[in-house]
């Protein structure tokens, strides 16, 4: 039943697909199979992006320094992006970079020497860069799980892993390089059990399919929009479990993120604005932050459902096919259940960094080499039909047999 009800939904998003590729200007030219580098840009995506700045440059920027929210619509977004991800708007914080994020986040923790910290062995640096900037200056201990297509060996492993010291997961939802869903209701009720934040890298799964951040019941969860919520670079976004709002220290803040604050003001001031906001210090990218948002509710109007049902059924096609390719070998999970839009390939004949230099010059298909060069990541977003991976593979096939 399952399946079938996939197959229609993914019939639902390839019956619209021809006008979503036109929606992608840049699409005339490539095949881009690295939305989980960086989406395309659509056209009304762009326009968001340009609409506050236009109307700066034609009748100046009055309305941005009252901050105007009619005009910037910043708490609209907000709002769409909490419904979006199954959260409430004062529990997110638009960012900018990922990594400041990570950075809220991991320096605002009250962290004590022999504090311990999961990841997995396949982080993302901008996850990485800011967490091991903690352990070092406050001396914490850093346990790996090997990143696993089986749920079950992953959990076993994670099991293993927790202590009653354990203060910290920070895991990717979908991994970067392989794709690989994890089993995340699990491990955050595992962490919680003992003591542990939960914080997950969802780089890769919000646009990927439904997001219900309350319902997972994790602490923290950091997005870009420039990937699979097809909005621009840079964008980003944090949400904070409400509850731990206020055990998180405000470490970097600046101007309009207290109630009140003057030239007089003193220590006795620093009275945080309710809500996530209060990271949001200082000039603020609005038209970035907007655009991510018109970039999701794109994917909303497509039905995130019919986006995940298509990526399964180019998932499914792409392996079928690969059987054609004589040395090739799929790293991403081979199972349609655990797969997402990440589909990461080998050729016997060639690693990974020769191979995607080798695509993209002769082919102009844009992907990356992925698992230390010795893979190519393909990402099979909506914007991509049954046609492109038709070229893919024949010319997989020509590599492999040439
Ligand atoms: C898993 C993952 N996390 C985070 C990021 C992005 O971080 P930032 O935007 O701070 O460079 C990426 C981007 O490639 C990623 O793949």
């Amino acid at each position: 039943m399952k399946e079938k009800e996939s197959v229609k939904e993914s019939a639902k998003v390839s019956g619209a697909i021809g006008r979503i590729r036109d929606d992608f200007p840049m699409l005339a030219h490539y095949t881009h199979f690295n939305c989980g580098g960086m989406a395309p840009l659509s056209t009304s995506v762009g326009a968001e992006l340009l609409r506050a700045p236009t109307a700066i440059i034609e009748q100046g920027p009055a309305r941005l320094l009252a901050r105007d929210d009619d005009f910037i619509g910043i708490e609209k977004a907000r709002a769409k992006l909490a419904t979006f991800i199954g959260a409430d708007p004062d529990e997110i914080a638009f960012t900018t970079q990922f990594s400041t994020a990570v950075n809220i986040v991991v320096e605002g923790l009250a962290w004590q020497p022999g504090d311990e910290v999961i990841v997995t062995d396949q982080e993302h640096p901008a996850l990485l860069i800011p967490l091991m900037n903690v352990v070092r200056r406050h001396g914490l201990k850093v346990s790996r799980i090997p990143v696993s297509h089986n749920a079950d060996e992953m959990l076993t492993h994670f099991q293993a892993l927790l202590t009653d010291r354990t203060k910290l997961v920070a895991v990717s939802h979908v991994t970067t390089d392989s794709g690989t869903r994890l089993p995340a209701e699990e491990m955050t009720r595992l962490a919680h059990a003992v003591g542990s934040y939960v914080f997950f890298d969802g780089a890769h799964s919000a646009g990927q399919f439904p997001l219900d951040l309350h319902a997972l019941g994790c602490d923290f969860y950091a997005m870009v929009g420039y990937k699979w919520l097809f909005g621009p670079y840079p964008s980003a976004a944090l949400y904070l479990r409400r509850e731990l709002l206020d055990q998180i220290e405000v470490t970097w803040c600046g101007s309009n993120v207290t109630q009140s604050g003057s030239v007089t003001m003193g220590v006795e001031d620093l009275n945080w604005i309710p809500g996530a906001r209060r990271f949001e210090y200082g000039g603020r990218t609005y038209s970035y932050d907007t655009a991510m948002v018109a970039g999701l509710s794109y994917v909303d109007r497509l039905g995130v459902e019919a986006v995940e049902a298509h990526s399964r059924h180019l998932t499914a096609y792409f392996h079928d096919a690969l059987q054609r390719v004589p040395g090739a070998r799929i790293h991403s999970p081979l199972n349609l259940r655990d797969a997402t839009g990440i589909a990461t390939v080998s050729l016997d004949k060639m690693d990974g960094v020769a191979l995607s230099a080798a695509l993209r010059e002769r082919w102009q298909m844009i992907q990356r080499p992925a698992l230390r060069g010795t893979t190519v990541r393909i990402s099979l977003a909506a914007f991509i039909e049954e046609s492109d991976v038709d070229l893919l593979v024949d010319s997989l096939r020509t590599l492999a047999t040439e």
